[in-house]
């Protein structure tokens, strides 16, 4: 008789890592089924409905029987939308032509296609400690030599650049970065970027510069792309996509900006694994790009107050301190005068006070002693997950 059995399954399984988030949404879930008031702050989406006119533009599609294969890189008119859109946004002149985008089901599946279609096993990529799990996942599974380097909470999340130089060789193929940060809201500032490129250029590597948050964004200047620096748009590869900025993240669009050469690529990975996106999903993106601004604008005035309301309240707990997140929605407070054992220290959270919140250390070595709290959530239950933690906190043990 047949038997599902550990044998059989490929031992590159064992290589990759696995969001958190989702299995820790699936726990709270289950809680909230047995009549116990849960808050989400686990996962990275915005609590906000899509906007109404991208829900119409997609019902239209539906409705104009929009629902047949399209290229495998996008549809011709959202691949120039975006450039379009995304030029602007980051400044570019010239702008990106449709050639240099590539549309995916989501930012995270155009990452791994990207990473597939650029590493070989045993090639260096380096990326920064906390981070979003699957860039390990995926370049672990494709058998790349994994540099961590550890982002520091002295530094305001951001990369402390001397190590970068340190670690970085000729031998470095990738360099991964994202402004704003998942999980700490980190920042690269201009100076930063100035500096990433310089070590690129010396060192021949090519930068994936995430930057799905970068609509999410609350310092008064305006958002710095890698991409917009000298030199870089030929060596960056720009990954955004809509689930944060239009609260889209169920319906799966993201894309990808490159030079033609490797957009042909992934493209190709695309053609060999999903073939195309949802037709209809992707003239909803055509329409939240083409229309108005200020249901992103709203959004994002509304993620500010619940980010200040959130960190004032972190910050005013024992033992808990938070810095203050410049973009996305997540804070990352540190926990490490209460416990290094931060998964254990969220589970009780969420066994004990309904606050579904993540262990720093999901998102890394570094990341360990802290927690991540996605505000995505409304004030009220902001404040009550406050209350809940200053009653809750003090009976933790280790
Ligand atoms: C840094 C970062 N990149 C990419 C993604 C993927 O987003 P999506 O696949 O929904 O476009 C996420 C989602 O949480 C993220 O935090």
């Amino acid at each position: 008789m047949f038997a599902a059995t550990e044998d059989r399954i490929a031992s590159a399984v064992s290589r990759l890592g696995s969001e958190s988030a989702f299995e820790v949404l699936a726990r709270a879930r289950a809680l909230e089924a047995t009549g116990k008031r849960v808050v989400h702050m686990e996962i990275g989406e915005p609590d906000f409905d899509t906007p109404e006119h991208i829900v119409e533009a997609a019902i239209a599609a539906l409705r104009g029987h929009a629902t047949h294969y399209t290229p495998s890189a996008g549809l011709a008119e959202l691949r120039a939308t975006v450039a379009e859109c995304a030029s602007r946004l980051r400044r570019l002149d010239p702008p990106y032509a449709a050639e240099h985008v590539v549309v995916g089901p989501g930012a995270k599946p155009i990452i791994w296609n990207i990473l597939s279609a650029l590493l070989n096993p045993g090639d260096e990529f380096v990326y920064f400690d906390p981070a979003y799990p699957a860039y390990a996942s995926a370049a672990s599974y494709l058998q790349a030599k994994i540099v961590p380097i550890p982002l520091r909470e002295s530094r305001n999340w951001c990369m402390d650049l001397d190590e970068l130089a340190q670690r970085v060789s000729d031998r470095t193929k990738v360099v991964m970065i994202n402004s704003p940060h998942n999980p700490t809201g980190g920042v690269l500032q201009p100076a930063d970027l100035a500096r990433i490129a310089e070590l690129a250029v010396r060192h021949d590597f090519l930068v994936i510069s995430d930057e799905i948050y970068s609509r999410n964004f609350y310092l008064d200047t305006p958002f710095v792309s890698l991409a917009s620096l000298p030199g870089m748009r030929e060596r960056t590869i720009v990954v955004d996509g809509f689930s944060k900025a239009y609260a889209m993240t169920g319906w799966r669009l993201g894309y990808a900006l490159m030079p033609e050469h490797f957009a042909k690529v992934v493209t190709l990975f695309n053609n060999n694994t999903f073939s195309c996106v949802a037709t209809f999903v992707q003239m909803a993106g055509i329409a939240a790009l083409r229309g108005p601004d200020e249901p992103v604008r709203a959004m994002n005035e509304k993620f500010r107050a619940r980010r200040d309301r959130l960190v004032a309240g972190l910050n005013r707990l024992p033992r808990v301190s938070c810095t203050i997140p410049e973009g996305a929605f997540y804070a990352f407070p540190n926990v490490a005068k209460i416990t290094h054992d931060d998964k254990a220290l969220a589970a009780y959270l969420l066994r004990e006070a309904g606050i579904a919140c993540l262990g720093g250390s999901a998102f890394g070595a570094a990341g360990s002693g802290y927690l991540r709290f996605s505000y995505a959530a409304s004030l009220d239950d902001i404040d009550y997950a406050l209350a809940q933690m200053a009653d809750a906190l003090p009976a933790f043990k280790d």
